[in-house]
């Protein structure tokens, strides 16, 4: 089955919650792409009044090249709607994040959206956070590797590093290091670990995304499921 038409479905249905006069927050990522590309469409068709906040310099470039609007978030206190992806999704909506490296962006405009939409594909789906990936945290470089021993309680830390285009360390929008911290086992209350690992000095901020999205749309091949707190 492919994931870039579950992906491409997901975003189309989020697509109900844009209305004419809203500034909307972009998260980062593959399924965002396909979510910017319908967006642009939908403002043209309707001649609808809408502006962006990017969440990195990816989906910035991704939505200028697409002619949106995009305002610059050092002037924003609060946006109407934040639409994002996720690396996984459990039941109750907590998510993780970070593996664009773009987290501590993405939960700023979260915690500034009056409303927080999730859009993924299948793959995404867990019964529990850190199921199927290490946990991405985005530290400070000043005393990294103090931050890394303190880490190291929790389990296993790599630093990331890039994959192609440069060497060395992934260094995120923010000018800080990403490390992936394998848990050494499993943690039922998610948010309690995220708190404790928020607390570590050095740590900018933790990709387990606790009790923020409102509603999820998880795109298959052929339809689209519904995640939300009514359920
Ligand atoms: C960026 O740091 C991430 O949080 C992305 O939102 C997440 O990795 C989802 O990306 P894809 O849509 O590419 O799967």
């Amino acid at each position: 089955m492919g994931t870039e038409i579950a992906k491409r479905r997901a975003a189309e249905a989020a697509l109900k919650h844009v209305v004419d006069g809203q500034i909307i927050g972009l998260g980062s990522g593959t399924t965002m792409k396909h979510f910017i590309d319908l967006l642009s469409k939908k403002i043209e068709r309707k001649k609808l009044n809408v502006e962006v906040a990017a969440s990195s310099f990816q989906v910035y470039l991704e939505a200028a090249r697409k002619g949106l609007k995009v305002l610059d978030v050092y002037s924003l206190s609060e946006v109407d709607l934040t639409i994002d992806g996720a690396d996984e999704i459990d039941s109750s909506l907590n998510l993780l994040k970070g593996g664009g490296a773009a987290l501590t962006r993405e939960k700023i405009l979260a915690e500034m959206s009056k409303k927080y939409v999730i859009i993924a594909d299948y793959t995404k789906l867990v019964t529990r956070i850190g199921e199927k990936h290490p946990i991405p945290i985005e530290i400070l470089p000043f005393g990294w590797k103090g931050t890394i021993k303190r880490l190291s309680r929790f389990g296993r830390v790599e630093v990331r590093n890039c994959k192609g285009g440069k060497v060395g360390p992934v260094i995120t929008d923010n000018g800080n290091l990403i490390v992936d911290l394998h848990l050494e086992r499993e943690y039922v209350e998610i948010e309690k670990i995220e708190r404790r690992i928020k607390n570590i000095v050095g740590v900018v901020e933790v990709g387990i995304f606790s009790g923020l999205a409102d509603i999820a749309y998880i795109g298959y091949e052929d339809h689209v499921e519904i995640l939300n707190h009514n359920r």
